[in-house]
Parts: C-alpha cells; sequence; structure tokens
C-alpha cells in the first residue's frame, strides 16, 4: 500500500487484509528500491487530499510504474498513474463528492465482472481521468467523469476513481477482492490462525529458553500480546500486574481471575494501592497528577521486575525479554521506524520507558486492532477484556478532578459500574468509542432528595464516537437511556445529586477531562 495521505492508505490495508492478503504500508516517497526490498506481490497506490496539478502534490518514483508487479490505484492513486503510464487527467471543473452513480462499460473484464450495471460508489475529487492510458480499457464511467475505471491485463494495471475501500461504495469490497483474487492470483492466507502460526514460530526462534516478563494492564493489547506469547513458551512468560488502584470495579478480578483461568498465564499482581494514593495526597493539578502516576508506575514495575530477575538467576535463567503490545497504527505513524513509537507523549503513562533493560518483543506489530481482538478470540481472551473500551493508563486518577482519595474512587467506581452496565444492557457500548465518567469533586450543587436538601457532586457522562481518538464527536445517546443513568446514579451513589452530559467534540475539547 503505497500512502498518498495516511488515513486513506490505513484504511485501504485492512480492506485488503480482510479479503484474506496481507497488506503493508509503505510512505509514497518509497523508491521503487525500497519497495521491491519488501518483495511484494502486489501494489495498491492510495487516495490523497491533494490534486495531481497542484505544485508540492505527492508523487511517486517513476521507476515504480516499470517495476514487473501488479498495480491496483485508487482516486489519487488513479490519477498519479493515469498520468505516469500516459493518460490524461483534466481540471475540467466538475468535481463529484460523496454518493456517485457509477455505470459499468465493460463487465467482461474481472475487476467489475459480476457487478450490476449502475452501481453507488463513493468519490472525493476535483480532477479527472479524460482518457486511459495507451493499452487500457475503459471499465466505468460517471456523469462527470469520462474514465471512472480502467484496466490493463496484460499487465495487471488497473484503478478506479471511487474509493473502494469505504462502506458506502457498495461493491468496493467485492471490487478489491477481484484484482487482489482475479487478477493478481493471490490465495486467502492471511487470518487469525495463520497469525498465531507465525508469530509463536517466531517468538520461540527468537526467546529460546530464556524468560519474559509482560506488564499486563487489563486492556486489550497486552492481553492478547501476553496470550501470544503464553502460547509460544508457556511458562517462560511471567505477566505483572500492577494494581495502582485507580481501575474500574472488577478490573482486577478480571485480569487475576479470568484472563489467568482462560489463558494459563503465570501472574504476579503487585498492589500498589497505598503507594499511589499516598503518593496523590493533596494533588489536584492534571499534569502533575499524570507524572506522579507515570513515575510511580515505572518504579512498581522495575521493582517486579528485579525480583523476578533474581528468581530467574536462581534457577539458573536469564530474564531477556519484555513484551509490549503495540500495534499497526503506532508504527505506521511514528514513521515505520524501529524500536516503540512515541504517540502523544500523554499515551505513555501507564506504560513503559523504553531503556528498561531488556529487548523488546512486540507480537502485534503488524496488526489493526480489530485483528488483535480477533486473534484474542482465538486464543481464548474473555470477551468483555477483547471487547473493552480504550481506558488510560492513569485510569480513574485522571477522572476525578480534584484531589484523588480512596472515598471518591469508591464513589466513581460505582457510577461508572452503572454507566457500563446500561450501555452494555442496550448494546450501545458496543457502538461508541468510548464513554468516560468523570467525578467533579471539587463542584457541589444543592439538590433535594426525599425530605432534604443534599449538596452533592456531579457526575459528568463523556460519552464519544471516534475512529482514532484524535478526532471524536460526543455520541447523541437515547434520552430513555440517559434518563435511566441519571435515576440510578443519583439513586445509588451516595454523594452525588446531579448527572451532567458532555457535549463537546474533540477538538475543542479532549476525550479525558485532564
Ligand atoms: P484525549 O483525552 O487526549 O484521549 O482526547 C485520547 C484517547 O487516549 C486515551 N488516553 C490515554 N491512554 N494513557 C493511555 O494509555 C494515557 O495517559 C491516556 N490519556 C488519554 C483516552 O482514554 C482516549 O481514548
Amino acid at each position: 500500500m503505497v500512502d498518498f495521505g495516511a488515513q486513506y492508505a490505513q484504511l485501504i490495508a485492512r480492506r485488503v487484509r480482510e479479503a484474506g492478503v496481507y497488506s503493508e504500508i509503505v510512505p509514497h516517497t518509497a523508491t521503487a528500491a525500497d519497495i521491491m526490498a519488501k518483495d511484494p506481490l502486489a501494489l495498491v497506490l492510495s487516495g490523497g487530499p491533494a490534486s495531481v496539478y497542484e505544485p508540492g502534490s505527492p508523487e511517486l518514483d517513476p521507476a515504480v510504474f516499470d517495476l514487473d508487479v501488479p498495480i491496483f490505484g485508487i482516486c489519487y492513486g488513479f490519477q498519479v498513474m493515469a498520468q505516469a503510464l500516459g493518460g490524461e487527467v483534466a481540471q475540467t471543473g466538475s468535481r463529484e463528492y460523496g454518493r456517485t452513480e457509477a455505470r459499468v462499460v465493460n463487465n467482461t473484464d474481472p475487476l467489475l465482472a459480476g457487478q450490476p450495471d449502475t452501481q453507488v460508489t463513493w468519490m472525493s475529487h476535483g480532477d479527472q481521468v479524460v482518457a486511459a492510458p495507451p493499452g487500457f480499457s475503459v471499465l466505468a464511467t460517471t456523469e462527470a467523469t469520462p474514465v471512472a475505471a480502467f484496466g490493463d491485463p496484460a499487465t495487471k494495471r488497473y484503478g478506479v476513481q471511487w474509493h473502494p475501500e469505504v462502506r458506502h461504495t457498495d461493491w468496493g469490497q467485492n471490487v478489491l477482492e477481484h484484482f487482489l483474487h482475479d487478477i493478481v492470483g493471490l490465495a486467502r492466507e492471511w487470518n487469525a490462525d495463520n497469525v498465531i502460526a507465525d508469530q509463536v514460530e517466531a517468538i520461540r526462534d527468537t526467546v529460546g529458553d530464556a524468560r519474559v516478563i509482560c506488564g499486563l494492564s487489563g486492556g486489550v493489547d497486552s492481553s492478547v500480546a501476553a496470550a501470544l506469547v503464553h502460547r509460544a513458551i508457556g511458562d517462560q512468560l511471567v505477566c505483572v500486574f500492577v494494581d495502582h488502584g485507580l481501575l474500574r470495579a472488577g478490573e482486577r478480578e478480571q485480569v487475576e481471575r479470568d484472563f489467568v483461568q482462560s489463558t494459563g498465564v503465570r501472574l504476579v499482581t503487585v498492589d500498589a494501592t497505598k503507594r499511589f494514593l499516598g503518593e496523590l495526597s493533596g494533588v489536584v493539578d492534571p499534569e502533575s497528577k499524570r507524572k506522579i502516576i507515570g513515575r510511580e508506575f515505572i518504579r512498581t514495575f522495575e521493582q517486579a521486575a528485579a525480583d523476578l530477575v533474581r528468581e530467574a538467576a536462581e534457577d539458573d535463567a536469564e530474564v531477556r525479554f519484555l513484551v509490549q503490545g503495540t500495534l499497526y497504527p503506532d508504527v505506521v505513524e511514528s514513521g515505520g521506524g524501529a524500536g516503540t513509537a512515541v504517540i502523544k507523549s500523554h499515551h505513555n503513562v501507564g506504560g513503559l520507558p523504553d531503556d528498561l533493560e531488556f529487548d523488546l518483543i512486540e507480537p502485534l506489530r503488524t496488526l489493526f486492532k480489530d485483528e488483535v481482538r480477533e486473534i484474542g478470540r482465538q486464543l481464548g481472551v474473555p470477551e468483555d477484556i477483547v471487547a473493552r473500551h480504550p481506558f488510560p493508563g492513569p485510569g480513574l486518577g485522571i477522572r476525578i478532578v480534584g484531589e484523588v482519595t480512596a472515598e471518591r474512587l469508591d464513589l466513581l467506581r460505582a457510577a461508572d459500574l452503572i454507566v457500563r452496565e446500561e450501555l452494555t444492557a442496550t448494546g450501545v457500548d458496543g457502538e461508541i468509542w468510548q464513554c468516560p465518567v468523570v467525578l467533579l469533586a471539587d463542584v457541589r450543587s444543592v439538590g433535594v432528595q426525599g425530605d432534604g436538601r443534599t449538596y452533592g457532586h456531579p457526575i459528568v457522562l463523556r460519552p464519544v464516537s471516534s475512529d482514532d481518538a484524535m478526532t471524536a464527536d460526543w455520541t447523541r445517546l437515547e434520552h430513555e437511556l440517559l434518563a435511566n443513568i441519571s435515576n440510578r446514579i443519583t439513586n445509588e451513589v451516595a454523594g452525588v445529586n446531579r448527572v451532567v452530559l458532555d457535549i463537546t467534540s474533540k477538538p475543542p475539547g479532549t476525550i479525558e477531562w485532564e
């Protein structure tokens, strides 16, 4: 997948994998030699935000088109390909955005074979391909675009003006599959079973008889990474779970009981609640809280790791590796380089520094989140963990606006549990990105309950919809559901007399309040 604009390429790469074909993303600045070093069986050129006419628009090494590799161009990639191979791209002044009807004019060619003559596609372009390159057949047109799809079966070069990767394009996935399977001849070999088998072999090769440590957070990534490594090397892996006391209700049990029972991993829990609460005592500033939690997490983990190193030495063994649950989007966004990806610095709070004295094992480094979930299910990781929403490393510590105390944590935990129960009961949790529940511990308001006046704290609901947490919109939850949540919290959680809804998108608000 050659990337002309990040958000397009990741989605296309996922769709290619859904077709059972492994894909990797390279930037459009990669040379033909860089690309061949990966030994690709086919190339896909992604869409992108630019016009091929704009000065400085993303270009591709022209030698790529001399390679003996099938190529499929999408949107901007389709136009780049048309121009490079001798077709014509023009600024005709007509644009197509959104839902556009495409007419198939050649369905004997395998790309659009078996598809309806007119179909809904999703477009986003100003320039048009007005003449296909010599030797290419025009496969589809639209009202504004004389050449909306073309192909040359002899060289296996194809392209479409529309976005086959978006769900709104009715036959999009089918077009990708025709290219990959029928035209290039690739088999459907990329699936969870094969990934597990390959990783198990690779991990065994790397680790030998050394011991391995994994920091478990209870989240999807570290749990699946641990289960995968455990499948490979069994009890050579020891997982460390730091309970910082800032977890949600039931999370420790989920890890200690459910995860351990279903995977068989060896787990060491460090109960550091007192230590964290002690350090957080009197602290109100959000950044200070984050720093304290991050620092104490690393110290606690390092002590636990040192114990395991000592224990291994007594058995004449050596702890050499640390498992990290790095995912492919992190790798792509950090430029695809080696080592641990740095996303936003605060995202590493609750994570580990990369200067620990261990080599990293990152078994999820080539995977997207949905693939990680699928692999987790195959490995028997409990559904509650596999389907879990993102939860920040600093936990409830950054969801209490004000000082963090044991009583306030109990109160927030009770409210958060009610919200999760209601979201699960209505199935809404499967549709939203996450729903932080925040306690405004420094705010009080007057209320009336029973016969008496109350002076309690508000709870904020922050349901958001998002694809990647970089931007988000507040989710329009059903009023009935909101009413149930509000009734239950104010009735069941002593000290809370008001529930409010956060209706801010990101930007300008962040998802978390601190
Ligand atoms: P913000 O608040 O920046 O959050 O809009 C974006 C996403 O990141 C999560 N988040 C964190 N995750 N450690 C984490 O592992 C952190 O320190 C952290 N802070 C925020 C947040 O829940 C949301 O999904």
